[in-house]
């Protein structure tokens, strides 16, 4: 043990934080795509996978040590440290990676003295292998005391820890890029507790710390820099991640959030999630308690099982609807297709008497049954059916009576549709649509999951089973109601509300249960507590009309698979044997020692003294919170568990921050104003928000002025999973930024801010790139920074030059930042954020070019030059294009774009470029590189001599024979970009640059 340190109260007091210097953006953007791809695997979605945006747990972390960590006087060892706290060196990644077998490394280390290591069984054999490495094992026989061969057993050192075969293990790691490696292997949080076991003794020397966990070294920096362990809080909770994680990392914690969904997770996640074993063996038995209550009344009822050893599973229910022109009653289907993988299909066969279809089910359904069953009886928007050979197309819209209203000045569609009653559950037979059990999804009833299941088609049982649920739930509803076992609260209208009181006709949010989902859910949530109302909430969202049925995976839906409320015309509803996997959220358990406070209050009510804010505001209406999450809490909103009972059960929509307009700022200022009110001097914030569009900058220079804080470092972490890529959306991202409260009241005029921005955009682009540069990184060709972060720097910059004064050319910023927006105005703000970025872009000499020659070129050769560059990178981004053009003052990037669309975005190829636009007019046209690129063209044409070719070049290029050494450079330059993307074009741009250097003179 070392010598106790001592630590030093309010040392780091002054002391700028790590994350106002640096931060690994790129290997912080892999692990925080890792943490999205585990899907449910994430450390607390389990709780809850319908609640959306949840900000990812590593990337927390990356904010709140940054935070707490200094920024020394030596930024690369700050850096190593904290990629050491943060998994990402190369041992912790060994770790997460795995230990090879010791062969492996025998094959692959050189290794003096492979004893120090390794064993040998039977040991006699030690003698008879080579002391060093590398060698390959299987190639050694060896001969025993015995007389007899064998083969060698090589097995680590009984007496070696884990921390010294990974230092060991880690040189043999295969030599990629992180990107690569980190996709392969664990996240640290899988393997919490060893991950870090190596790291302390050079965390302490660096920091002047005695840890030997998260929770001391929190503790001691917080004393370092607060004078207490520090307290952080997250004004905007949501499902509590960010409280989260900074509690298990050891700070204290208060989380608030104006929707008690929100506080009901990060209950959920403190006391769940970070239960400790005593908690979560009670926790357990509750559970147990409850499903074994729930199964028994259900049984009694008598209501899910055909008497002959099975029950039901799935209940399949589809709306029907008479057709205008034929008085049939048809089913809206928009497949037919029951199982995709096991082949069902249900077909519908006209009852002519009744005028109505019956729905049978076809087992072991042919390829073309398949095919055929693919289109349902609802397609485009309409009903269809066909009777007597003649199909009948009705649009639901036309049936349903739809037609434009105007209410406020704004445009609505009404139409004929009944409003329901508080007390309804169901259609009335007079309704316009009416709903239809048609198919049951049975279980055998012998408890096994793996039982067998099979879906049958509706039986007279079925329907008397039907039939005493609905009754039954007839009968109670309005004293359930009365005690709040189902919601009685109206659904208000709203953007994402509206559409099932339009489309159906529900008022209330009990409506878009049906009974049997009614019915569980009642009996469940009269004996909830607050351990098992979190996985309550969770079996709503597996369990109502707005849940599909996916004949691909043969399974019922969450409701929230997106964030808005789409009634359907046919789902799936789960019976009562899905309860366990439901009230059971499946999770890892991280004990939680620090002190958590939650609170359901507005952001600009929270009264304590907090050292942190991380906060992840809404933006721009992304999630409409305040409406979808009504969906739970009316279910919780009479009687809620005791723990809960304080918070109001009422999504207040009235003060949710929302849009982005002139209220939002003000909602904005008002929360943060407040943050900096209970911030200490020395306090620091991280705000976290998505990147939307280009003036968020603006906005939130504004809304930081007008709280009374300043920027001090801003950062992008590309937080999208691949998926959203592919779908061609524009890549998003979170932007952090980092402030610290504005004690002075400096002055400026504008003339002189302009120096002093591009004096901030250099010096942070040359720390960035003189990183890159140092960097001696293990991973392959890594950069530590990309151009993405560089130009980011810009944004920084000028939040951070812009937002230190309170003053600039004698107006007050603070208030100035409150004056609503004139649209299509751009203001001071705006102009100086610009500026400022573009004088970042400029710096961004792209890799492989020389300084000078760069130096030389226009503004649209830059352009072409950098693009080149990205794209040989795989990088087609268009806002990539569009910003550097802005940036080398491109007047028209037409003449060189061949596509501009969001991902897919290219440049014009020599060939494609071609003869045109080679005029003075052109803004390409007369420059070297045009030239050059026409001459690769008539190469590649392979219609002209070379030595024409070169004559014609001579003709374009003024001053040819002193600009030759420029051609061969950037000929070479082409080729190297384009060698894999159009290798001919590559291989004639080196064709040309060995002729121009060739030539006689
Ligand atoms: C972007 S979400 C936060 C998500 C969270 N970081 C997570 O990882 O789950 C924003 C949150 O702000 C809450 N909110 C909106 N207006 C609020 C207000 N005026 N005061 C407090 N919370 C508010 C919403 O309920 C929502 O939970």
């Amino acid at each position: 043990m070392s010598q106790q340190q001592k630590i030093i109260p309010f040392i780091l007091r002054e002391t700028p934080s790590l994350i106002e210097s640096v931060l690994p953006v790129q290997k912080l953007s892999v692990d925080v795509y890792k943490e999205r791809m585990a899907g449910s695997g994430q450390t607390l979605t389990g709780l809850g996978s319908y609640w959306k945006g949840r900000k990812p747990l590593v990337l927390n972390k990356a904010c709140i040590l940054g935070c707490l960590l200094p920024a020394t006087k030596n930024i690369k060892r700050d850096l190593e440290v904290f990629e050491l706290l943060m998994g990402m060196d190369e041992v912790t990644l060994s770790k997460r990676y795995g230990l090879p077998k010791p062969k492996e490394l025998l094959a692959q280390l050189k290794l003096p003295n492979i004893w120090d290591y390794f064993d040998v069984s039977p040991p006699e054999l030690r003698s008879q292998l080579p002391h060093s490495a590398p060698f390959i094992l299987d190639d050694y026989k060896v001969v025993r005391s015995s007389g007899s061969l064998a083969k060698p057993i090589i097995s680590w050192r009984k007496d070696l820890s884990e921390d010294q075969k990974h230092s060991l293990a880690c040189a043999a790691m295969p030599a990629k890029a992180y990107r690569e490696l980190a996709t392969t292997v664990s996240r640290v949080e899988e393997i919490n507790g060893f991950a870090h076991s190596h790291i302390w003794e050079q965390v302490n020397s660096h920091l002047g710390t005695d840890a030997n966990s998260f929770s001391e070294l929190i503790n001691q920096l917080g004393i370092m820099r607060f004078g207490r362990r520090p307290v952080l809080a997250d004004t905007f909770s949501g499902s509590g991640q960010i409280p989260f994680e900074a509690a298990r990392l050891g700070c204290d914690v208060i989380a608030s959030d104006l929707n008690p969904i929100a506080c009901m997770l990060t209950w959920g996640a403190f006391n769940i999630i970070g239960s400790n074993v005593e908690q979560k063996n009670k926790i357990e038995l509750e559970q147990k308690a409850l499903i074994e209550s729930v199964r028994s009344e259900i049984d009694a009822l008598n209501i899910e099982t055909d008497g002959k050893g099975w029950r039901g599973k799935v209940y399949l229910y589809c709306l029907e609807i008479t057709c205008p022109e034929t008085g049939w009653r048809v089913p809206l289907l928009p497949s037919l297709i029951i199982s995709q993988t096991k082949k069902i299909v249900c077909k519908l066969v006209p009852d002519e008497l009744n005028k109505r279809y019956r729905i049978d089910i076809v087992n072991n359904a042919s390829e073309d049954e398949m095919t055929a069953a693919k289109k349902g009886s609802y397609q485009d928007q309409s009903m269809v059916h066909t009777v007597g050979g003649i199909e009948y197309r009705s649009k639901i819209a036309t049936i349903r009576g739809d037609f434009n209203d105007h209410e406020n000045g704004k445009r609505i569609i009404k139409n004929k549709l009944r409003q329901w009653e508080k007390s309804e559950v169901m259609y009335r037979s007079d309704d316009i649509f009416s709903e239809r059990l048609y198919a049951i999804q049975w279980i055998r009833d012998d408890g096994n999951s793996r039982s067998d299941v099979e879906f049958r088609g509706i039986t007279a049982g079925d329907e008397d089973r039907e039939e005493k649920v609905n009754l039954y739930v007839k009968k109670n509803i309005e004293e359930w109601q009365k005690e709040g076992l189902i919601p009685d609260m109206k659904i208000e209208p709203g953007d994402k509300t509206d559409e099932p009181i339009r489309t159906r006709g529900w008022t209330y949010w009990h409506q878009l249960f049906n009974p049997r989902q009614l019915l569980l859910a009642a009996i469940i949530k009269k004996k909830i507590t607050s351990n098992t109302a979190v996985g309550f909430i969770n079996l709503l969202n597996w369990n109502a009309k707005l849940s599909i049925w996916n004949p691909g995976n043969n399974n019922v839906q969450q409701v929230f698979a997106n964030q808005a409320l789409n009634p359907l015309y046919n789902y799936g509803c789960r019976g009562s044997c899905w309860i366990g996997q439901h009230l059971v959220p499946h999770y890892s358990q991280f004990e939680i020692l620090s002190k958590f406070k939650i609170i359901n209050d507005v952001a600009s009510g929270i009264i304590d003294q907090v050292d942190i804010f991380v906060t992840d505001p809404p933006y721009g209406d992304a999630v409409k919170y305040e409406e979808i999450l009504e969906f739970f809490i009316a279910w919780l909103r009479k009687n809620p568990p005791k723990e809960f009972s304080d918070w109001i059960w009422d999504s207040r929509r009235a003060l949710a921050i929302k849009g982005e307009d002139h209220d939002f700022k003000l909602s904005m200022v008002d929360a943060y104003k407040n943050m900096t009110l209970r911030m200490p001097d020395n306090g620091i914030q991280v705000i976290m928000f998505t990147h939307q569009s280009g003036s968020i900058w603006a906005d939130m220079a504004n809304i930081v002025w007008a709280s009374g804080l300043q920027v001090t470092a801003a950062w992008y972490v590309v937080t999208e999973t691949d998926s959203a890529l592919r779908e061609g959306q524009y890549v998003k991202g979170t932007i952090l930024l980092i402030l610290r409260k504005r004690l002075q009241s400096q002055e400026v005029a504008r003339d002189e801010l302009a120096y002093e921005l591009a004096d901030e955009v250099k010096k942070q682009v040359d720390l960035l790139t003189g990183l890159n540069r140092d960097s001696k990184d293990f991973y392959k060709d890594e950069n530590l920074f990309e151009d993405a972060d560089l130009q980011m720097a810009g944004y920084a910059a000028a939040l951070r030059v812009l937002t230190r004064y309170k003053t600039i050319d004698g107006v007050d910023m603070p208030q100035e930042s409150l004056r609503p927006r004139v649209k299509g105005q751009s203001t001071m703000v705006d102009e100086l954020i610009e500026f400022a970025v573009n004088i970042a872009n400029e710096y961004l000499v792209p890799e492989g070019m020389d300084t000078s020659i760069w130096e030389k070129s226009t503004g649209i050769e830059r352009l072409y030059l950098k693009m080149l560059d990205m794209e040989s990178k795989g990088i087609f981004t268009l806002s990539n294009y569009q910003n550097f053009a802005k940036a080398f003052k491109v007047r028209d990037d037409g003449e060189i774009m061949n596509e501009a669309k969001a991902n897919k975005a290219s440049l014009k190829t020599a060939k494609q470029l071609g003869k045109k636009g080679m005029n003075a007019a052109d803004e390409f046209g007369p420059t070297i590189l045009r030239s050059i690129l026409y001459a690769i063209h008539i190469l590649e044409e392979n219609k002209t001599k070379p030595e024409d070719v070169l004559h014609q070049l001579r003709d374009l290029v003024p001053d040819y024979f002193r600009e030759r050494s420029r051609i061969s450079a950037l000929a070479e330059y082409i080729s190297k970009k384009t060698s894999a993307l159009r290798p001919e074009e590559s291989s004639n741009a080196i064709v040309l640059r060995d002729l121009v250097r060739r030539e006689k003179v």
